[in-house]
């Protein structure tokens, strides 16, 4: 009988056409939290997969005892209770591999919109562009550039060493700050017919902290829910500092970084990820120093079109 698969937060459709080809059966219909348990075995799936959105945790796991895999097709696992579906026998998967170079080129992204301030620029030329257009060129008229400055990156993972890529090309100086990697990192710009191999050795938070004039996490969510930055960090850091949180809501302590921007120790922050997804806090959405994207960092079609490849893989591995 074909096994099916609940992919409960989208999946991309090549993946789709590939598993239904290897005699999967995939259903994409979102279905709500409180009726996932229910769907999984009244409709007998096999096979869950979840983004970032879906939880899985072990009160659904204990009440689908026929599951048999758990795909997160993404990095992060918070949103799962890996370790007891494993003790339960569920294969338990995620996709790392896929997401790195997305994340990487939102990173640079917001860290020229946020030097330019071209994101609020945006927000204000609609509205007055046509009649303060002098009073906005001075406004707005007061950037940076990224060439010369120091990029703090906490957590040298494959994400952050693929955002280092590409500040090391944009002539940026990269403070690596890592739990694990105390060696030097060789980082291949990957220009096309050059050899261009950069050495970066990895420095201590203080020192990152302290240097930095850009900062960039790539890290998990701490296990006991704790903020890698939160107001002691803060105050080491120095005045200006333009900030970048793609990594998870909550590694960055809110309240904090509002006080930060509220003082001038932060001038500007790019937030994709927020402590309360879906439903982020107006404060941080309507301020006017905060960049604000909807937890994208993962969703290029390329990037969705490799994890949709990875996630097959997996299955069909399974069940091979
Ligand atoms: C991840 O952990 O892979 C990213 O946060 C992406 O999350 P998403 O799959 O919900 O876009």
């Amino acid at each position: 009988m074909s096994v099916k698969i609940l992919a409960n937060d989208g999946i991309a459709d090549d993946a789709v056409a590939r598993l239904e080809a290897s005699g999967f059966i995939v259903d994409t219909n979102k279905r709500e939290q409180d009726q996932l348990a229910d769907a999984i075995n009244n409709e007998d799936f096999k096979v869950v997969l979840v983004r970032s959105a879906t939880k899985i945790r072990k009160e659904l796991i204990d009440a689908c005892p026929g599951l048999e895999m758990i795909g997160r097709g993404g990095v992060g696992m918070d949103n799962v209770d890996v370790e007891y579906a494993r003790e339960k026998g569920i294969t338990v998967f995620n996709t790392p591999a896929s997401s790195s170079q997305a994340v990487a080129e939102l990173v640079m992204a917001c860290m020229f919109s946020l030097a330019r301030g071209v994101y609020d620029a945006d927000r204000a030329m609609p509205k007055t562009g046509a009649t303060e257009f002098k009073a906005l060129k001075k406004k707005y008229g007061k950037g940076i550039e990224l060439r010369g400055k120091k990029l703090a990156v906490i957590g040298f993972g494959r994400i952050g060493q693929f955002a280092a890529r590409y500040a090391l090309g944009a002539g940026m100086e990269v403070l690596a700050v890592d739990a694990f990697i105390k060696e030097p990192v060789e980082i291949d710009l990957q220009i096309p017919g050059v050899d261009a191999i950069v050495e970066v050795s990895p420095v201590s938070m203080e020192e990152a902290l302290t240097q930095a004039d850009f900062i960039t996490l790539h890290v998990p969510a701490q296990a006991d829910g704790s903020a890698v930055i939160g107001e002691a960090e803060f105050n080491k850091m120095k005045d200006g500092v333009r900030l970048v949180n793609l990594a998870r809501g909550g590694v960055v302590n809110e309240d904090a970084l509002l006080a930060a921007l509220e003082s001038g120790k932060v001038a500007a922050a790019a937030l994709d990820v927020f402590e309360n997804e879906p439903t982020p806090r107006e404060d941080l959405l309507t301020h006017p120093n905060i960049l604000s994207t909807p937890h994208i960092g993962a969703a290029t079609v390329e990037a969705q079109a490799r994890i949709g490849g990875e996630i097959a893989e997996n299955i069909e591995a399974k069940y091979a």
